[in-house]
C-alpha cells in the first residue's frame, strides 16, 4: 500500500471499530480482504462450543445488534470494495443465520461472486431436536471478474474445504479463532508474495499472522484491546505456535 498521511501502516495491527479505520486505507491499494465478521447472534451463550474449558476463552468478544446488522454490513462491505484493487478479491465468512445480509451486501458493493464455499468442521456438541451445526459459508467474491488472482494449487480445487478447528488445550484463545490452516489455503490460492491482505476484523490475528509467514503484507483492525494485544503477541511469539 502506498503511504499516505494519514493512511495506516502496513505490518500493523490497529485497535478501534474498522468503520472509523476503514476509511483511511487508500482506495484500490488492498490486494486481498479475509475475514470473519461479528456474527449477532448472542455469542456468549454459546462459546463454551467454542474452547470446552471457559476460562481460557479470553472475554470481550464484540457483537452488533441483531436489527443493525445489515446496516453495519452494507456499510464495512462498501468500503472493502473501495480499498481493494482492481484485481483484488475477498473472502467473507459467515454463519447460514446471517448470511441473506452479507449476500445483500456484497450486491450492494457491487462485487462479484465466483464461488460459495463451504468449510466442514468437526463439532462435538449434543442436539436433541436439530442437526448439529457444522459448516461455515466463505463467499470468494472479486471487483473484476475477468482480472482476479487465482493460482490453481490443487488439480480439482473443490468448493467444499474440510478442515478441523483448533482447540488449543489449555491454553488461552480467543473464542471464534480460525484454523490457520484455513487461512493459508485462501492466502496461496488468492494472493502472491509481496501483496497487502486485509483484515478488518482481526480476533486473535490469524490473517495476519499467517500473511506475515507466507510473505505478505498485512493490516489488521480489532475493536477489543485484549484480542488487539493477543494477535500482536502472538506476532511477536509471545503466545507460541499458531
Ligand atoms: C469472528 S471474530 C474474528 C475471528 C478471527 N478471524 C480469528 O481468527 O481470530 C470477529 C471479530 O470482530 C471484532 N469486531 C466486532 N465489531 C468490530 C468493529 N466494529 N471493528 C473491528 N472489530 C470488530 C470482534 O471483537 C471479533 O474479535
Amino acid at each position: 500500500m502506498r503511504r499516505r498521511s494519514g493512511a495506516p501502516e502496513v505490518d500493523r495491527i490497529y485497535e478501534g471499530d474498522a468503520l472509523e479505520l476503514l476509511p483511511a486505507v487508500p482506495s484500490g491499494t488492498v490486494d486481498l480482504i479475509i475475514t470473519d465478521p461479528p456474527f449477532a447472534i448472542d455469542f456468549k451463550a454459546q462459546r463454551l462450543n467454542y474452547n470446552r474449558k471457559g476460562s481460557n476463552v479470553i472475554e470481550g468478544y464484540q457483537e452488533i445488534p441483531e436489527g443493525e446488522y445489515g446496516s453495519f454490513t452494507r456499510s464495512w462491505m462498501a468500503e472493502a470494495a473501495r480499498v481493494l484493487a482492481p484485481s483484488g478479491s475477498m473472502y467473507v465468512f459467515s454463519g447460514w443465520n446471517r448470511l441473506r445480509d452479507i449476500l445483500e451486501g456484497l450486491d450492494a458493493a457491487g462485487l462479484t461472486t465466483v464461488n460459495h464455499l463451504i468449510w466442514k468442521y468437526q463439532f462435538g456438541v449434543f442436539t436433541k431436536k436439530k442437526y448439529v451445526t457444522s459448516h461455515y459459508h466463505i463467499l470468494f467474491v472479486v471487483k473484476d471478474p475477468k482480472h482476479y488472482t487465482f493460482n490453481k494449487i490443487d488439480h480439482y480445487p473443490e468448493d467444499v474445504w474440510v478442515i478441523s478447528r483448533e482447540y488449543w488445550k489449555g491454553r488461552k484463545k480467543t473464542p471464534t479463532k480460525l484454523p490457520s490452516e484455513l487461512v493459508k489455503k485462501i492466502l496461496l490460492y488468492s494472493s502472491n508474495p509481496g501483496d497487502l491482505v486485509l483484515d478488518p476484523f482481526l480476533g486473535s490475528g490469524t490473517v495476519a499472522y499467517v500473511a506475515r509467514q507466507e510473505g505478505r503484507h498485512f493490516l489488521g483492525f480489532e475493536v477489543v484491546p485484549e484480542y488487539c494485544a493477543f494477535a500482536r503477541d502472538s506476532l511477536s511469539g509471545t503466545t507460541g505456535r499458531r
